[in-house]
This record gives C-alpha cells, structure tokens and sequence, in this order.
C-alpha cells in the first residue's frame, strides 16, 4: 500500500446527509482502524454557521446514529474537526477558509497537502473549483491538492464538456477524482479477481459461449425526501450514467496490462468508447422507460412517484429504466447486453447475471430451453456472493434434467467486517490511487451513449412512459427487451440462491 501523507480534508456541504450519513463515519472508522495520518483534520464548511464545538457535537450524533460508534475513540477523534462558514458561490468565504487552513495547519504542524470533497449541490461543482483557484488553493508548491466530486458529473453530454472545461482551466486531471461509490464496493471489485484470477472463465468469456449478460440493480425504497433532486435526474442519471455502466465496464473489459490505475481505467475506456449508439428511431426498442405508481405493499398504502414531496404532478421523470445494447468490438460483436434499475421494485438487489449459449442439441428431450441456461450470477449485494446454475439429473428412472445451483456466499469465508464504499474510496483519494475512479474521457463517453435517449425522452412526446404499481418489477414492455421468447429477465430475491417474481412480498 502506498503511503499516506499528512493532510487536511475539506468537505464542503459539511451540513449535508451525505456528510453524515457516509464521510463522517467513513472517516471515523479509518481513524479506527488506524488509516489515517499522524498529522491530519477535517474541516468541514457549509453556508450555516457554526463554531467547531458545534460542528463537532453534531458530527458525533452522526457517528452515533451512522457509523459505529466507541465512546473513547469518538472524542479523540473530534480533536481533528473543524469548522468554517462559507457561502460556496461568494468570493469572501474563500479567503476566510484560506486563513483557516493556514490556522489548522500551524496548530497541528501539517504541510500544504489538501483534499478538497465536493458534496454539494452539483451545480456548484463548477463555482467551488474556481473560487479555490482564485484563492491559490489550487497551487501544488506547499503540497499536493485534489478534488472529489461525487456525481452527476454533468447534465448530459455538453454540461459534462462544459464542466470539465472549467476544471481544466484551473486544475489537471490527476488532481481530479470523480466518486462512483459502486467502485468501493468490494464486491464490484472482486468482479476484477473472479474474471483475471481464474482460468476457467476466460475461454469462456466472450461472444462464442456467451448468449447474453443481464445487470440489474433494484430498490425497494422509493425516492424517500430526495424528490427534488431526483425528479431533475432520474435513473438513467441517477443510477446508470454511473454505476452500472462501470459495472459493464468491468464485465466486459479486456485484461489489463497491470493493476495499475492507467491501465485498468483505459480498458474501461476501451469498452465505453465501443457501446454501440442508440439512433433515435430505435428508442422504443432498446429502451423503456417507467414510473412507479401508487400500490399495496403488504398490506399498506404506498404512494406513487407523483404524488412524492418535491416531485410535480405532472412530471415525466422515469424511475425505472431498462436497455437493451452492444458493444461492438471483438469480444462481445453481437451479443446483447441487457441493464434495468428502479426504485419501488419488490426488493433491494444488485448482481450481473452471464447467460451461456445453450448445448447446440438437446439430447434429453424433456430438457426444455431454460433447463439448460448455465448462468453464472455475480452478486454485489445483498447475500454477496456467486452462483453458478446447471443441469443435473433428476434422480430416478430416466434422464429428467433439473436446474440446480452451485453457490458462494462471502458470508462463508470470514467474519472479517466488508469494509464500506466511501471507507475504500476516501482511503484511496488520500493515498493518490486513482484506480477506482472514473477517468474524464470515461464519463463523456457515458454521456455520449446516453445523451441521445435523454433528449428523445426530453423531446419527442411520443416516447412512452410506462407507469408501474410500485412493488412489481417495473413495467411489462421491459420484457419485450429479451429478444429470446423463452428468455426472460431473472427475478432475483434477497438470498442469492432464489429467484421468483414476487419472492419478497
Ligand atoms: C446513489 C443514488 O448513487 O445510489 C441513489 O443516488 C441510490 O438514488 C443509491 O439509492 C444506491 O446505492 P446502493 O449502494 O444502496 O446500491
């Protein structure tokens, strides 16, 4: 592991839910498990003003109610926090944060060295870079600077370009560090060691044994008090813009040179440039697009998306999206891939489902097409683990083929605590690994892929909007997506091992 210098991190949006809910206790278990540096302090800024008792009191009751709380260790470490009130779009916070730093930096004997964390609104992720380079809180002569940004990075195509324009005026890329938290998760990353680890997938890996891939990525919540951000965003935004395409991207990389993150992020790269565009007039083909409408789940009234806080009347903002698309190059020319996400589907699940080719003849002649799908599932949460699905005789007389599976679950292998995403990534932000986060040519290519179905949907009113009861699995037209007849999407349950529609409710 590389070594970790001594540091200030800064989190602007310090009073936000993210703070609390994810940097703060991240950053009290690193603290915990010993990650952090000798000489190190958060100061967290936002508009409201506050001294440092308050902030720190405030940032313990979120440790309490978020992160894993010990008494002892919690007051050593709020020593390290602090406080500074800024106005993120007003030139004067600016200065005041500069003599705060310089305040925290003497008091605690730490050099130049900075993060910056953006956990704002995004449209201040152009305004808070500029105002910091005004200051010279850019310059790398005392120390290195870096900047997270946490998605949406951009809009659509144009307001990505545009943004990173401005970042490039006053920053370089290596400073840059855009968070996908689902590249923190261990077992996204492990989708990595299970492909380049193992010889026996690699023959198998490609458009001769590979009928389709699936990745589907549901919740069972709804947009809960965050209506108004995302009716402006959406799922393609919200979800696939980012996490599942990185998810693709692992899927079907080809090998790296190294484990080096140039090498890693320009495989993905390769893959991303390779997505084959969506023409317009193929929308309603390869893509559909829901809204989750007001239902029973088990017994009780759940609203539907419209009738949420912060969400208008009329708005045609999807939160469900599924797509169906290729990637042209040598590995997968020809092979559908198939990504669908909602909120208010029958349960929270995330996994990649490779669907092999079946035998070329069935030989058994009760084997019906299905009976013979291999299918290996990569599940990244819950019940994380892998399974692979075969046939296998039904005892007795005969050759009856049944489907049976073969699973491992991480919950055999250790008691070892997984460590959390924003655990993982804030580490690797102050270590300089940028392996996993996305390069700034991945995510313009994210956006060219999907910039045209956005502006279909945005345009052209003859693009449906399905509505869906909350609690299904989103609107039915997703299954005519499967060109196969006797394929289908897999129903996945809360344990890995099972599947079935409404296994949940
Ligand atoms: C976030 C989205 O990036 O990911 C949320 O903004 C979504 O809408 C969340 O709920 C899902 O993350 P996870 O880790 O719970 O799958």
């Amino acid at each position: 592991m590389k070594n970790i210098n001594d540091q200030v991190f800064v989190i602007f949006g310090a009073s936000g839910d993210l703070t609390k809910r994810k940097l703060i206790p991240a950053l009290f278990s690193l603290y915990k498990s010993n990650l952090l540096p000798e000489n190190f302090s958060i100061i967290g800024t936002a508009r409201s003003e506050l001294s440092d008792k308050d902030f720190r009191e405030s940032m313990i009751n979120a440790i309490k109610d978020y992160g894993e709380f010990d008494e002892n260790r919690v007051h050593e470490f709020t020593k390290f926090l602090f406080y500074i009130s800024t106005d993120s779009e007003e030139d004067a916070g600016f200065a005041n944060l500069k003599s705060k730093l310089k305040n925290v930096r003497e008091q605690l004997s730490i050099k130049g060295n900075t993060i910056f964390y953006l956990s704002t609104p995004p449209k201040l992720y152009s305004a808070i870079p500029k105002l910091l380079a005004t200051h010279g809180l850019n310059n790398e002569s005392d120390g290195w600077k870096r900047l997270i940004i946490e998605k949406p990075f951009g809009y659509n195509l144009e307001s990505a370009k545009e943004l990173h324009k401005i970042l490039m005026n006053d920053w370089n890329e290596d400073q840059i560090y855009r968070i996908d938290h689902y590249l923190g998760k261990e077992t996204v990353q492990n989708v990595l060691v299970t492909r380049f680890s193992n010889g026996i997938f690699e023959p198998l890996w490609n458009r001769n044994f590979v009928h389709h891939v699936e990745i589907t990525s549901a919740e069972d919540i709804g947009v809960e008090k965050r209506g108004g951000y995302y009716d402006s965003s959406g799922a393609l935004r919200d979800m696939i813009q980012n996490h599942l395409l990185q998810l693709v991207g692992l899927i079907a990389m080809e090998p790296p040179a190294s484990l080096e993150a140039p090498a890693i992020r320009n495989e993905i790269n390769k893959v991303f440039q390779a997505l084959r565009p969506i023409k317009e007039g193929e929308i309603n083909n390869h893509v559909i697009r829901g809204q989750y409408l007001e239902s029973k789940i088990k017994e009780k009234k759940v609203i539907g998306y419209r009738e949420e806080e912060g969400v208008p009347e009329d708005s045609k903002t999807e939160t469900f999206a599924a797509i169906k698309f290729y990637i042209d190059n040598w590995r997968w020319g020809g092979i559908p891939f198939y990504i669908r996400t909602g909120k208010r589907l029958p349960t929270r699940v995330t996994e990649v489902v490779i669907h092999f080719k079946p035998t070329p003849h069935y030989l058994f002649t009760q084997q019906d097409f299905c009976n013979s799908c291999n299918q290996l599932i990569i599940r990244i949460q819950p019940d994380e683990g892998i399974l692979l699905k075969f046939g296998l005789k039904t005892p007795g007389p005969g050759f009856n083929v049944q489907n049976v599976n073969m699973d491992f679950h991480y919950s055999d292998i250790s008691d070892q605590k997984v460590q959390p995403a924003y655990e993982r990534l804030i580490h690797d932000s102050m270590i300089g690994d940028k392996t996993l986060f996305a390069q700034a040519s991945e995510v313009m290519a994210a956006w060219k892929f999907l910039t045209p179905i956005l502006q279909a949907w945005q345009n052209d009113s003859s693009v449906p909007i399905y509505g869906y009861p909350a609690g299904t699995w989103g609107p039915e037209q997703a299954d005519n997506l499967i060109e196969e007849k006797e394929m289908a999407w897999r129903y996945p349950c809360k344990n890995l091992a099972d599947d079935g529609i409404y296994c949940e409710l």
